[in-house]
């Protein structure tokens, strides 16, 4: 692998946080995902395989993971912020997100001050979260926080939250499996995931900004979008 020095040899490491689905999931033993094929793609290139550890969000937004170095890359559907650049650093945006609301079909939660006195549920360590905390004041709403979207899609069909804030892909994708839930509002958050290294592990990052470079020149992201995003 040339000037590219990886934690464990003959193996390309990757941190996520299961489950995100579709970008990261178990299925039938396995982890797979729009997020674990474009680094498959990394690994082909490198002649390596990917070996991925699922891990809590917050150690993976942290840096903290990357820096401790158990893992060469963390692929999340990890949105790039400036207070992450701090603690890692990241490869050229992949895709686009924005916060939006979960809630029961036909519910009237429909934004934030809809809210009022009633639950939203966030996950731990995210921009939602985030999202959800600079407009408690304003809206007056109670937040309830889960470790993983599972746990907090759960939340909504069980009645526990009123409404629950997450990235508008994962979003709609759990709709498009339980009808009996909708997207009510997106918010605009203009955010970006990025692929992250090590903070000055230039040589990775270069390598996974040419492959994404590559795959979007090729027509393989569209491939790998319409295999996770289509019908
Ligand atoms: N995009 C959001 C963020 O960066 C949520 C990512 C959560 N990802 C996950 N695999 N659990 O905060």
């Amino acid at each position: 692998t040339g000037e590219i020095s990886l934690i464990n040899e003959g193996k390309l490491t990757t941190c996520t946080h299961l489950p995100y689905k579709p970008f990261q999931m178990s299925e039938g033993g396995k982890v797979v995902g729009f997020d674990v094929d474009l680094v498959d793609l990394v690994a082909d290139e490198l002649g390596v395989k990917q070996e991925i550890t699922d891990t809590p969000f917050e150690g993976i937004q942290s840096g903290e993971l990357l820096n401790s170095g158990k893992c060469d890359v963390a692929a999340a559907g990890m949105t790039i912020l400036p207070v992450r650049e701090q603690n890692m650093d990241f490869s050229d945006p992949y895709f686009e997100a924005t916060q939006a609301l979960l809630v029961k079909k036909g519910s009237p939660y429909r934004s934030l001050a809809d809210l009022r006195g009633k639950k939203l549920g966030t996950q731990l360590g995210t921009t939602g979260e985030e999202y959800a905390k600079q407009n408690q004041d304003a809206n007056g709403y109670e937040i309830i926080q889960f470790e993983d979207l599972g746990l907090l899609t759960t939340a909504v069909l069980t009645g526990q939250v009123d409404a629950a804030i997450n990235d508008n892909g994962v979003l709609y994708d759990f709709v498009k499996d339980n009808p009996e839930t909708e997207v009510s509002v997106e918010f605009d958050t203009g955010e970006q995931y990025g692929i992250a290294v090590r903070t000055g592990n230039d040589a990775l990052r270069g390598k996974i900004n040419d492959v994404l470079k590559k795959a979007k020149e090729s027509g393989e992201y569209d491939r790998i979008y319409e295999k996770w995003f289509g019908k």
